[in-house]
C-alpha cells in the first residue's frame, strides 16, 4: 500500500526530532500502522537549515501554505508553535480536509474548542498528544483506557523547565537564571520562557486535561495561575523539614460546585513518588472512581521524547483514515452533545490545606492571637513550627500547616492577622495537597 503522505510545518526541536524517529523506526512503525508514513515535504522559513536536517529524503519549502494545499498530502503536522500563523494553518489545513496532529497546547488550550468544532464539521481528526507531558501518553489514557471511570481529580508535574529548575536550585543551590538558560540550551523551555515560569504553560496543559477527563470545553482563560519566580529558597526547606517538596502542580478537580482548575507551587508529602520526580521529568496523577489513584512519568520535552507522542498521533491516525467519523474517539473524549458546560470555580472558592509563613515578634501571646483568628475562620492547625529567634533579633518565623479550608477562609484570615502589630512583612501562603 501507498505509504501515508505527511506535511510537516516547522523542523525545529521536535520537528527534527519527528524526522529523526521517523526514519529510524520505520519499520517498526510500519508493522504497527499497517502502512508507511512519509514525510512528503517539510516547511519551514530556515530552508537551508531544514535541508540539511532532511538530507533530500523529503522536498522543502518556506511556504506552509504551499503544503497544505498540496492534494497529495493526507496528514499536517503542525510544530510552528504560538497561535499566530500556526492557527490560521491548522484552520486552513482542517478547511482542505487534511488531518492534522500537533504538539501545540498554546493553541489547543486556547482555539480548541473552535478548531474542533471545525474538525467536527469536516470529518477529520485533530491528534495532540504531544501537547500534555511530552512523551507521556497522558491524552490517551484519559481520552481511552480511563473510559470507564468518573475522573475526580488531577495533579500533575506539566512543565520540564520548571520542574528543572526547583530541582537544580534544591540539590545544586544554582541561583535561578543559570538553570533557567541551561534549560533553554537542553530544548525544554518555550521559545518565551515567561510561560514556563509563570505557569502558563501548566495551565494549557492542565487546561486541555481538565476538559477531556470532565467533558467540558476548554476554559483557559478562567484558570487560575501563578508560576515560580515568586518563590522563596527559605521556604523550599521550611517544607523540607516539615516532610514536604514544593513542586509546580497543575491541578484540576471536579467537584459538586464546579470545577478546580488551578496551576501553582504546591507542597506535597515527599512521601509521595510523585514528590520525587526530578528535574525535567513530568507526571501525572489521575484519580478515577473504579481505578483509584494511576501514575504517569516520564520525559515531558525535549526532542525525541516529543516525537514519540507526535509519531504515535501519527500512527493513530493512519489506522483510523478510513473509519466513519462518527465512530472515532471524539476530540474531547465526550461525543460533542455531551460536553457540559460546568462552571470552573474562581480560586476563592477552591477547597484545600496551606503552608502559611508568619514573621512574628518573640513575645507572649502573639501565637494565641494568631490561632484565635484563625479559628475564628474556621481555619484548623495541621502542624506548627518555630524557629527559635537568631541572636540579638526580636523576631521569628512561624511556620503552620492547616487541614482543608475554603481560600476565601484563609485569605480573610491572612488579612486580619497581617493587621496584628506583632506581625512584621507579607504573610507568605503556599497551598498544599496531600493527593492522597
Ligand atoms: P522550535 O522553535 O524549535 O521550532 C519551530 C520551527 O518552526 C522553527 O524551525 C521555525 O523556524 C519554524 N517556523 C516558524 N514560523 C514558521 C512558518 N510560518 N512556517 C514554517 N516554519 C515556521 O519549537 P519546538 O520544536 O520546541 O516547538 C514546536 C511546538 O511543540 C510548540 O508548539 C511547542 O510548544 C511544542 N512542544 C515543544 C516541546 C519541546 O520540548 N520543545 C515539548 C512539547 C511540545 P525559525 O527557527 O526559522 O523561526
Ligand atoms: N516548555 C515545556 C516544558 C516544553 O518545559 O515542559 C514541553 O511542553
Amino acid at each position: 500500500m501507498k505509504p501515508i503522505q505527511v506535511g510537516l510545518l516547522g523542523i525545529g526541536t521536535v520537528g527534527g526530532g519527528v524526522f529523526t524517529v521517523l526514519e529510524r523506526n520505520q519499520d517498526e512503525i510500519q508493522r504497527r500502522a499497517g502502512r508507511g508514513i512519509r514525510i512528503h515535504t517539510v516547511a519551514d522559513l530556515n530552508v537551508e537549515r531544514a535541508k540539511e536536517l532532511v538530507k533530500g529524503r523529503s522536498e522543502v519549502v518556506s511556504d506552509a501554505r504551499a503544503v497544505i494545499k498540496d492534494p497529495e498530502i493526507d496528514i499536517v503536522i503542525e510544530l510552528i508553535g504560538g497561535y499566530g500563523i500556526a492557527k490560521d494553518l491548522v484552520l486552513e489545513a482542517i478547511a482542505a480536509g487534511k488531518h492534522v496532529v500537533t504538539a501545540n497546547k498554546a493553541l489547543i488550550a486556547v482555539h480548541g474548542n473552535e478548531i474542533f468544532k471545525a474538525a467536527h464539521d469536516k470529518g477529520v481528526m485533530v491528534a495532540f498528544e504531544a501537547a500534555v507531558a511530552g512523551g507521556i501518553p497522558i491524552i490517551k489514557a484519559l481520552r481511552e483506557g480511563l473510559t470507564a471511570n468518573r475522573i475526580q481529580w488531577i495533579a500533575g508535574i506539566i512543565n520540564g523547565t520548571t520542574n528543572f529548575i526547583l530541582s537544580e536550585m534544591r540539590d545544586k543551590g544554582l541561583d535561578f537564571a543559570t538553570v533557567l538558560k541551561e534549560a533553554q540550551r537542553l530544548g525544554y523551555a518555550e521559545a518565551d520562557p515567561t510561560f514556563d515560569i509563570e505557569g502558563i504553560d501548566a495551565a494549557h496543559k492542565v487546561t486541555i486535561m481538565s476538559a477531556i477527563a470532565f467533558g467540558i470545553p476548554m476554559q483557559f482563560e478562567k484558570a487560575h495561575v501563578e508560576g515560580i519566580t515568586k518563590l522563596d529558597a527559605i521556604d523550599i526547606r521550611y517544607a523540607e523539614q516539615l516532610g514536604y517538596r514544593i513542586k509546580l502542580l497543575g491541578i484540576t478537580k471536579k467537584t459538586p460546585s464546579g470545577v478546580e482548575l488551578r496551576v501553582h507551587p504546591t507542597l506535597i508529602p515527599t512521601k509521595r513518588l510523585i514528590a520525587n520526580v526530578e528535574g525535567a521529568m513530568n507526571a501525572v496523577q489521575v484519580f478515577g472512581d473504579a481505578v483509584g489513584t494511576t501514575l504517569y512519568y516520564g520525559k515531558g520535552a525535549g526532542s525525541e521524547p516529543t516525537a514519540s507522542a507526535v509519531i504515535a498521533d501519527l500512527v493513530d491516525v493512519t489506522r483510523l483514515l478510513t473509519s466513519d467519523p462518527e465512530n472515532r474517539v471524539p476530540h474531547l473524549a465526550f461525543q460533542p452533545d455531551a460536553v457540559h458546560n460546568t462552571p470552573i470555580l474562581p480560586i476563592g472558592e477552591i477547597t484545600t490545606s496551606y503552608y502559611l509563613r508568619l514573621r512574628v515578634d518573640d513575645q507572649a501571646g502573639v501565637l494565641a492571637d494568631i490561632t484565635k483568628i484563625l479559628a475564628s475562620h474556621g481555619v484548623s492547625i495541621d502542624a506548627l513550627l518555630q524557629k527559635e529567634a537568631d541572636e540579638g533579633e526580636s523576631q521569628t518565623d512561624l511556620i503552620m500547616l492547616t487541614h482543608e479550608t475554603k481560600e476565601k477562609n484563609m485569605l480573610a484570615a491572612i488579612a486580619e492577622i497581617q493587621d496584628l502589630s506583632t506581625v512584621a512583612g507579607e504573610a507568605v501562603k503556599i497551598r498544599l495537597e496531600n493527593l492522597s
